[in-house]
């Protein structure tokens, strides 16, 4: 058998083993993305997962930005390992994790990240059983991307159910924000996963602002590429932010009431709102594991 029958062969079988398995229980994937770097991808993550862990789930970040690693700076902690301790030393899941405030686990993307599409077998097989793990132990894992149109961010936008893209009111990050939507929409996996596309418009000046560009944006996603959009709300300009990562903590809990600790709180109360029934496709990948079946699928 070549490589690539191999590898079919594999996520043949482990897709199987997880039918079998149809009532192990699956996290939900949520991934965080944008066109245009530096628009509040990390923030906007990190404190999500301190919403939701204060809503009782048990949340999971994973950090798969190629450049610097964001969510240990916003945590302010170093983490011993990543995820290439966990594919190429198997180590184990929960020792690769690192804890962050309030019990929020991150799983770092470090160096590993770069390889995650040129494994072994071997190598894919122990991690799709290690996040299978992390899938029954996690209720929420929320994925943070690097920016851009690039393979690995479009590898998790392509085979995620959920996708959250931020963008703010400037022209060059709505463009981006379009750029980005589009190579998603263009891809033949986009129309098996059907993902739920959501807006989140950030460092917005009112709520008639981030109405406007989330109207924009509308507008051209369904004329162009026939896809509507949802509004998730805004996040305000607000200093507060600055200042949280400057001191490497969560703006949500050491400024609890800020103004943009307000907004995080109502757009992680609609996600959880949000009747997971609702989530149209049955081919909807649900579970980190079955993201990464998808990832290598592709090859
Ligand atoms: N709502 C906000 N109010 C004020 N400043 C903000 C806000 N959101 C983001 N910023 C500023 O933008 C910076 C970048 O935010 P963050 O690191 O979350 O973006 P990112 O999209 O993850 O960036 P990258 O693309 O580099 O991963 C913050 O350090 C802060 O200075
Ligand atoms: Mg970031």
């Amino acid at each position: 058998m070549d490589q690539a029958a191999k590898l079919r062969d594999l996520i043949y079988r482990s897709q199987q083993n997880q039918s079998d398995q149809a009532t192990a229980k699956r996290a939900r994937v949520i991934t965080v993305t944008s066109g245009k770097g530096g628009v509040g991808k990390s923030n906007i993550s990190v404190n999500l997962a301190v919403q939701f862990q204060k809503q009782g789930k048990k949340v999971v970040i994973f950090d798969a930005d190629f450049g610097l690693a964001n969510v240990e700076v916003i945590f302010g902690i170093l983490p011993k390992y990543n995820i290439f301790d966990l594919i190429v030393n198997k180590m184990s899941i929960f020792d690769v994790l690192t804890e962050g405030p309030m019990g929020i686990r991150f799983l770092s993307g470090g160096s590993g990240i770069g390889q995650l599409l040129n494994l072994s077998a071997d190598q894919i097989e122990y991690l799709v059983k290690q996040l299978e793990i992390l899938d029954e132990h996690a209720d929420i894992i929320i994925i943070d991307t690097g920016a851009g149109i690039n393979e690995a961010v479009l590898a998790f936008a392509f085979v995620s159910g959920e996708i959250l893209i931020v963008t703010t009111p400037e022209p060059t990050a709505i463009t981006d924000a379009y750029a980005l939507i589009k190579s998603i929409c263009n891809s033949p996996q986009f129309y098996q996963t059907k993902p739920r596309m959501r807006l989140i418009v950030n460092k917005s000046r009112s709520p008639l602002e981030s109405q406007e560009v989330f109207d924009k944006l509308n507008k051209v996603t369904e004329r162009f590429l026939n896809l509507s959009l949802e509004n998730l709300g805004y996040l305000p300009d607000d200093r507060a932010l600055v200042d949280a990562v400057i001191e490497r903590k969560p703006f949500s809990i050491i400024y609890p009431k800020a103004a943009v600790t307000k907004g995080i709180e109502d757009i992680a109360a609609r996600i959880l709102l949000e009747n997971q029934t609702e989530i149209k496709s049955e081919m909807q990948p649900k579970g980190l594991s079955s993201i990464f079946n998808r990832i290598f699928r592709r090859k």
